[in-house]
């Protein structure tokens, strides 16, 4: 099996997560926080370790800042939900995904919030003289995408930071798709708030991600209930990050996600960068020699990440998608990949797109082999 779907989860981890997924489960899983015995102990410090590398990772001087969630969506909606009032004005991105779009909807309906979505498609290089332009007085929050799911554009959230600043407004970077490719500095990028998500590019296992919260925002919990600590409290302690983490944590997949880090630690963010570069390129220039075939690019930056979506006129992607599974055992995703405003935006929302997303264990001969496939499947337009 050749599989291209690491934008939806990295399938393959390295080694040392499964151990320590393993060793965690066997031999530290008690309950982090909740009592004093050695295995408790132990499970809280899996998880302090963990903690620590994420906020090295994040350029995150204050550990305690880091919230661990069960993914991105659940601290986007932390987030969201816990920052928003009625009467604010949000501005977004046509890249974001649905774990940014939905809530903010929720929020439409029910606080009465407003949305302002920049066309990335519209706007291209125009993009920040265009969110800058639709900042208001009740302008309160600007959340965009580090890198897209669907064609792997990155955004330039550096500048978008800076004038977020300027403006005096709050910053949110969904790091779903840049964590473990891109360097994301809290500092650099002068971002209030990111997300992300442990089994993407950080190898982690599924079941935990979370977010940076800059201590100065003061949220309200998505979640009340046991912190560990301060029972006799009748609400969530103020103290970060026990007052956004009610329940108990998954140690095993923080462990993993911890391990991951590690893992791209050592091989390095350039090597992973470069490596999926060289997919990326070879990758497209086998595509762009298909005719009839549109790869989906927002053209907001000439950088991406290691995703390429595409479509081939008179071929339904869903069925392009189920040959490569069932014919050439080659992992992609179809359809619209939570993604619908970018679909909208780059005119394939009907149809939806292929999309492939590359891993570091992926190599140039996959890369190859699932040319070779698509030029068949275009060549006998076998459906
Ligand atoms: C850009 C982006 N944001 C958020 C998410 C949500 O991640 P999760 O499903 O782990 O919550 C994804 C997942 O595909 C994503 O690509």
């Amino acid at each position: 099996m050749i599989y291209l779907d690491n934008a939806a989860t990295t399938f393959k981890k390295p080694d040392i997560v499964y151990d320590a997924v393993m060793d965690t489960l066997k031999n530290n899983a008690g309950n982090p926080s909740r009592g004093s015995n050695r295995i408790a102990l132990a499970a809280s410090r899996k998880i302090f370790e963990s903690r620590q590398r994420v906020a090295e990772f994040f350029n995150v001087k204050n550990s305690d800042e880091i919230i661990f969630t069960k993914n991105a969506t659940e601290a986007s909606n932390l987030i969201l939900k816990g920052l928003l009032e009625a009467g604010d004005h949000i501005i977004i991105s046509s890249l974001e995904h649905n774990a940014i779009y939905r809530p903010l909807n929720r929020l439409q309906q029910e606080l009465g919030i407003e949305l302002t979505i920049v066309d990335t498609e519209v706007a291209k290089v125009d993009f920040l003289s265009q969110v800058e332009r639709a900042i208001r007085e009740e302008t309160k929050l600007l959340a965009v995408t580090h890198a897209s799911n669907l064609t792997g554009n990155i955004l330039p959230v550096k500048d978008l930071g800076e004038l977020a600043q300027q403006k005096g407004i709050a910053f949110l970077v969904d790091a779903a798709q840049s964590a473990g490719t891109l360097e994301v500095n809290v500092e650099e990028l002068k971002a209030d708030f990111v997300i992300f998500t442990g089994h993407k590019g950080f190898f982690g296992p599924p079941g935990v991600g979370g977010a940076y919260i800059n201590a100065e925002f003061e949220l309200l919990p998505l979640l009340e209930g046991g912190s560990g600590g301060n029972s006799k409290q009748k609400l969530n302690p103020d103290l970060v990050p026990d007052k956004y983490e009610s329940g108990t944590l998954n140690t095993p997949a923080i462990a993993g996600l911890g391990a991951g880090i590690e893992f791209i630690n050592d091989i390095s963010l350039e090597n992973i960068r470069e490596h999926k570069q060289e997919l990326l390129k070879r990758t497209t220039s086998g595509l762009e020699e298909i005719a009839g075939l549109r790869i989906l690019d927002s053209k907001i930056s000439q950088r991406r990440v290691g995703i390429v979506a595409f479509k081939i006129e008179g071929l339904e992607s869903a069925a392009i998608g189920d040959l490569l599974d069932k014919e050439y055992e080659i992992a992609v995703r179809t359809g619209l990949h939570c993604a619908p405003l970018a679909h909208q935006s780059l005119d394939s929302y009907d149809q939806g797109a292929v999309r492939i997303s590359f891993s570091y264990f992926n190599t140039v001969q996959e890369v190859e082999l699932f040319l070779e496939a698509v030029n068949e499947i275009t060549t006998k337009r076998r459906y």
